[in-house]
Order: C-alpha cells, then sequence, then structure tokens
C-alpha cells in the first residue's frame, strides 16, 4: 500500500469554488449568493429565488415579471410526455418517473447541445416549469385522477399546488410549500449536485446532467430522506412508541432517515425554518398527533446519538400535511433543486475542467494467463 490518503466518500475534499452558495458549518449558515436563506425564505417568492441562483442578483421587476411570463408559457406538457408517463406502471417509483421524463423533455429540445449561456438559461426555467407539471400528473393519475392543466394567473407554487389537487389551498399550505422550495433549492457540492457537475465537466448537455443527477437524489442517503422519514413516522405511529422503535432500528444497525448531515454536525441551517413552516400546518390541519411522534423522535435520537435533523426531518411530515402521496415526496425535491443543478452546470461550463480523480488499486498484483 502506499501512503497516499484516501477520502473516502471525498469527505472534507474541497473540490472546486463555487459563488452560489456558501454552507458554513461553524456559524450554522446558509448563503445564497451571499443572502441568509433564511430571509429569502421568508421575503422572497421561489421565482425570484431561482434567478437569483442564475443571475447572482435578485431579478428587478422587470426581470421578474419576464421570468414569470416564460415560466408560465412553458408548463403545460406536451402530449408526448403525458404518454410516456401514462406509460410508466403505477408501480414506478415517481422518481424513475420523472428521471424518465426529464430525458424526454430534454430529447425534444431542439436545441439541448447549446452550450451558451443564453440557451442554458432557457432550458433551465423550462424545466424549472415542466417538472411541477409532470409531477402533479404523476400523482393524479395514479390516484386515477385527470389532469388540471396549469393556471397562468397563479404564481409557481400556487400553481404547482393546483395542478396537484385541482385547487389553491389555503395561504398558509401555499406559504410553507413556497418555504420549503427556497430552502431545497440549493446547497453546494451535495451528491446531486456534484454529480451535474461531472457530467457537465464531459461537455456533455444540461439535460444529460440534470437526469443524472435525478438520479442521484433519489437515494435515501440524499433526497429519497424525506419519502423515507415519513415511512418511519407512519411505521412508528405515535410518540409513545418512539423510544423503543429507536432503540430497536439503532440495535438492527438502521441508519435513522432525516438526521445526521456530512457537512453539518451542529444541526442544519435550514431545519428552524421549516420547523416553524411544519408548525403552521400542524396548527392549520390540527395534527398536534404528528408533531408529539416528531418530537418524540427528535428528543429519542439526541438522547441516544446526539444526531440532529437535516431538512429533510420537518419537510416529510410537512408534505405530508399538505396531501402529497409520500413518494411524490422526493420529486417535489428535483422541483426545487433543478434550480440549484442548473446554475451549477453554467457555473461548471463557464469554467470547465474535466472531473476525473485518481484511485489506489488494491486488485490482484499483475499476473498472466497461462
Ligand atoms: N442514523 C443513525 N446513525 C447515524 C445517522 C443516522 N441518520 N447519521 C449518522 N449516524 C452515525 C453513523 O452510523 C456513524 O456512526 P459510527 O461512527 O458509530 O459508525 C456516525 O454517525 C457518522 O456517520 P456517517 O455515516 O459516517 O456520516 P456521513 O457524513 O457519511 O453521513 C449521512 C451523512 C447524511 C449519509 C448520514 O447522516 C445518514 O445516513 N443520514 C440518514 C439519511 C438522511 O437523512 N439523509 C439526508 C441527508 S441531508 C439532506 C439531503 O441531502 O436530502
Amino acid at each position: 500500500m502506499s501512503d497516499t490518503e484516501i477520502r473516502k466518500g471525498l469527505d472534507g475534499v474541497v473540490a472546486d469554488t463555487t459563488a452560489i452558495s456558501k454552507v458554513n458549518p461553524e456559524t450554522n449558515s446558509l448563503l445564497y449568493r451571499g443572502y441568509p436563506v433564511q430571509e429569502l425564505a421568508e421575503r422572497c417568492s421561489f421565482e425570484e429565488v431561482a434567478w437569483l441562483l442564475w443571475h447572482s442578483e435578485l431579478p428587478t421587476p422587470d426581470e421578474l415579471a419576464g421570468l414569470q411570463e416564460t415560466e408560465r408559457g412553458n408548463r403545460a406538457l406536451s402530449d408526448d410526455v403525458r404518454d410516456l408517463i401514462d406509460k410508466t406502471p403505477k408501480t414506478t417509483h415517481p422518481m424513475d418517473v420523472v428521471r424518465t421524463a426529464v430525458s424526454l423533455v430534454g430529447a425534444q429540445d431542439p436545441v439541448a447541445d447549446d452550450a451558451s449561456e443564453e440557451a442554458s438559461l432557457a432550458k433551465s426555467v423550462r424545466l424549472l416549469a415542466q417538472i411541477p407539471a409532470l409531477v402533479a400528473y404523476d400523482q393524479r393519475r395514479r390516484r386515477g385522477e385527470d389532469l388540471v392543466p396549469p393556471r397562468p394567473e397563479l404564481g409557481y407554487a400556487e400553481n404547482f399546488l393546483h395542478m396537484t389537487f385541482g385547487e389553491v389551498p389555503a395561504p398558509v399550505v401555499v406559504d410553507a410549500f413556497r418555504v420549503s422550495l427556497i430552502l431545497y433549492a440549493e446547497h453546494s457540492f451535495n451528491a446531486s449536485t456534484f454529480t451535474a457537475r461531472v457530467i457537465t465537466s464531459t461537455m456533455a448537455d444540461l439535460y444529460s446532467a440534470v437526469v443524472g443527477a435525478v438520479g442521484a437524489l433519489k437515494g435515501p442517503l440524499h433526497g429519497g430522506a424525506n419519502e423515507a422519514v415519513m415511512n418511519d413516522l407512519e411505521e412508528i405511529g405515535s410518540a409513545d412508541r418512539a423510544e423503543d422503535w429507536l432503540d430497536e432500528a439503532l440495535a438492527n444497525k438502521r441508519k435513522i432517515m432525516g438526521f445526521g448531515h456530512r457537512v453539518y454536525k451542529k444541526g442544519d441551517s435550514r431545519v428552524p425554518t421549516m420547523k416553524s413552516a411544519l408548525d403552521s400546518l400542524v396548527e392549520h390541519y390540527d395534527r398536534r398527533d404528528l408533531l408529539d411522534l416528531y418530537s418524540a423522535l427528535e428528543e429519542a435520537m439526541a438522547s441516544r446519538k446526539n444526531i440532529l435533523p437535516n431538512l429533510d426531518y420537518p419537510s416529510g411530515p410537512a408534505y405530508h400535511l399538505m396531501g402529497f402521496d409520500t413518494a411524490t415526496f422526493t420529486p417535489l425535491f428535483v422541483a426545487s433543486r433543478v434550480v440549484g443543478w442548473t446554475a451549477h452546470v453554467m457555473e461548471q461550463a463557464g469554467d470547465n475542467a474535466l472531473i476525473r480523480p485518481l484511485s489506489e488499486y488494491n486488485g490482484p498484483d499483475e499476473r498472466h494467463l497461462s
């Protein structure tokens, strides 16, 4: 063995610079282009945050109006995308449907391989508009419900909920959804974003990068955790069972979904904002029982392992209360994170170097066929 230091999982490795977001686990802060994410979640629409991540500055009123017009004009699914979704079995995981449908959206773009910044921005807005439509339609057809067409007079978050549920819910629900989208939008070199950057570094097109990123997000150690959190909470059932459930799960070496983070070791900076959105939903839907269960597991995890929740812990039950099917939670994450992915695709393409690390060989010594 050589004395090369191997950083399993690239743990602690700084792979490149980025001007898009800054995660500081010491001060427990997350900045998008310099702005604390909490301030953005309090004051901005998701569309404004998307513009900020793509363009480095918040939009002027005219710029925002232009983005809204393009996003609203790109919301309708093509018949082909709808047919493709209809052809996937209802047993297919919704993340696989998103991955497949996004691939077709890309394949139908005549300028898919145009890597200019203008074309990349147009593709990013197209994905921003199309993903909610396909996620909403997929949930509806699984429930045996018809497609609900987009409403161009509604903002992004309202329209997403309208296309999913056939109505715009109460403002408290729309607001919690908007907050979750802003919090999920960007988080530096997480696994799916890094995947998008790796693909972009080969000079492949933006859609390929996004399809690959969707695949990386699916796993429960990353985006799939929000779905897994809800499955765990349902498995536990009630607050009084949380401690016993956790002790057994830990004894079986299970990873407890929605807890822990590669970067944040003293708590995820996004959790308090999402928790307060969850609190509003609990009050609105009168579901104190769910909050009690949430708190019981959190406290038990802190006492047993001293490991704190990540964003997926409050967002899982929040999406449940909003009425989404559990398997749709990670596609909601896609709808938001596509903004961060595409911002990183453009940053990577603008100053590209092929991402190609080395490995330390530990197989058999050289040998020859006899
Ligand atoms: N449940 C039980 N033990 C845990 C957990 C957990 N959720 N997280 C960390 N640990 C333990 C782990 O077993 C290890 O213990 P030991 O040193 O005794 O072997 C120690 O803490 C260090 O964990 P690690 O797996 O080396 O830490 P990591 O930085 O590689 O993993 C993680 C980070 C997110 C993969 C991990 O915390 C985890 O699996 N969490 C559950 C899945 C999850 O919630 N993922 C969402 C991540 S954040 C948002 C997102 O991307 O969606």
